[in-house]
């Protein structure tokens, strides 16, 4: 028999369902995304259909197996990753009771208010490690109670999105630590689902699938799974994490020396913690890490790339010429305008409100901004502006992790954020701090393949795993322009707070 030393990591996310292999050494033999659509059925609602998301992924798998020649048979190990906090809910029968609520749902604003009373703001954060947020699981199963009683009466299971996944390759109803982290639902300091947390809110324990540590075996790919996807009856599929948690594994995240940037639609800043104290979360968000005894604190940006993405598509010309005749992208012809800007733009601020906010203000109702206009001001300008806004508000997280005494020597950079040199020079000098960059660009799905690594027997831990497969390629340095930086950080700062009152009328006026 040969020795089966392939790993299979598979990542539900937003877009589509992206599977890859990887070999021993760590090295990318396949991968596969394909997508499915989002719903927006009403404004602020965000659903799909947990339908699609299987399909996608069975359509993923048997793509990357072809792709690589690899017979299932060789396949050691299966990690999985997914969106995180997304409501799944099923009835007795198994079957999907209507389609999954996302993580950037905004409809459940007067369910969070109703849990923050019910329980007390404090002592939500005092277990969950945060407040309960607009597009955690728990306000949206208080939601579905209040205006869809039918649905709820039938519920028996409650899943998040790479847990159903999961349920149909294995028919394994489970879930890992990383992710129920997510749900309001689960004392993060004792790695368990909170008696407190359920009783308060009346929701049925028994709904709430067991939660395991990331790289444990908990389940297999049974016959049903097997003869669909074509993977092999028996092999063995670790807890696998949220997309967050397995990004920070695919980028190193697994000690205190090294914090992430993850600058994708939204921006994420990570730091793990060898300890967790409840008291000393702050402003930030406190989950159960991927790697066993360890936690992570993080600060999610609702929209980094999202907003340079929004400034493309609707102020700027989508093809220029000139991006056309030298066949580079439209983003890399946009930053490369901004290369005589001065940092700060000349007296121009923006603020990346687009989505609203979480971190660190959590308000749906903040606004996107240009502040400090003059008929000085080009594209350029706005450009530059946009990439030192999204720089600024991804700051407004690592200073709260250097608040909580995270003393970091370099920041690792992901997403399609950190492709461009120029962008990573003013990350640089705003975050004060050394920007690297990794030898592995596969995200979430990289660190789901790592955590079947570990869980297959390739290696003993997580951070042995990642210590032999994550590498650092290239580093920049902070220059000169941090100093002026520090500056227009400081008037940015005063932005949100002096705006907020503004844009909430605004909001009002525009309901
Ligand atoms: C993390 C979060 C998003 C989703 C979708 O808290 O909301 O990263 O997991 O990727």
């Amino acid at each position: 028999m040969r020795e089966r030393t392939i790993f299979l990591g598979i990542d539900v996310g937003t877009s589509g369902s992206k599977a890859i292999l990887i070999d021993a050494t760590g090295s990318v033999l396949a991968k596969s995304l394909i997508e499915y659509q989002l719903h927006t059925p009403k404004p602020l609602w965000s659903e799909q259909n947990p339908h699609d998301w299987w399909q996608a992924t069975v359509q993923a798998i048997q793509n990357v197996l072809t792709i690589s020649k690899t017979e299932a048979s060789d396949i050691s190990c299966i990690g999985l990753t997914g969106q995180m906090h997304g409501l799944v809910l099923l009835d007795q029968a198994g079957e999907v009771l209507r389609p999954a609520i996302l993580w950037n749902d905004q409809r459940t604003g007067a369910q969070c208010d109703k849990i923050h009373n019910r329980v007390g703001i404090q002592r939500v954060i005092e277990i969950t490690g945060k407040p309960a947020l607009t597009g955690f699981t728990a306000p949206k199963i208080l939601w579905v109670r209040e205006h869809e009683p039918h649905i709820y009466k039938s519920i028996l299971t409650i899943l998040l999105p790479k847990d159903y996944i999961r349920y149909r390759l294995t028919g394994s109803l489970l879930t890992d630590v990383a992710d129920a982290s997510g749900t309001s639902l689960f004392d993060v300091g004792q790695r368990t689902w909170s008696d407190e947390m359920i009783q308060s809110l009346d929701i049925t324990h028994s709904w709430l699938p067991e939660a395991h540590e990331s790289p444990v075996i908990s389940a297999r790919v049974d016959n049903t799974g097997s003869k669909v996807t074509g993977l092999l009856e028996g092999t063995p599929v670790v807890a696998g994490a949220g997309d967050q948690a397995a990004e920070a594994v695919g980028c190193g995240i697994v000690n205190q020396d090294v914090i992430s940037v993850t600058v994708g639609t939204s921006g994420v800043v990570f730091a793990a913690m060898p300890t967790y104290d409840r008291e000393k979360i702050g402003e930030l968000h406190g989950y159960c890490h991927a790697v066993p005894n360890m936690w992570h604190v993080m600060g999610v940006m609702l929209s980094a790339g999202g907003s340079l993405r929004w400034y493309r598509d609707n102020l700027v010309r989508v093809k220029s010429r000139n991006s056309e005749e030298h066949d580079i992208s439209d983003y890399d012809a946009l930053i490369k305008e901004t290369a005589a800007i001065p940092p700060g733009c000349e007296g121009l601020l923006f603020l990346p409100y687009l989505m609203g906010e979480r971190t660190p203000y959590a308000d749906p109702l903040a606004r996107g901004a240009f502040i400090g206009l003059t008929m000085r001001h080009t594209r350029a300008h706005l450009t530059r502006a946009v990439l030192e806004g999204i720089a600024f508000g991804l700051k407004d997280s690592l200073e709260r992790a250097r608040k909580l005494g995270i003393k970091f020597q370099k920041i690792r950079i992901s997403g399609g954020g950190a492709r461009s040199k120029s962008w990573r020079e003013i990350m640089a000098n705003v975050f004060q701090s050394d920007v690297t960059t990794v030898n592995v660009t596969e995200g979430a799905a990289y660190g789901a393949a790592l955590l079947a690594a570990t869980g297959g027997g390739a290696f003993d831990s997580v951070p042995e795993a990642v210590n032999a497969m994550v590498l650092d390629v290239d580093n920049t340095k902070p220059g000169e322009s941090q100093e002026i930086y520090q500056s227009y950080y400081q008037q940015y700062s005063e932005l949100y707070p002096a705006l907020s009152h503004s844009f909430h009328t605004i909001s009002a006026l525009d309901a």
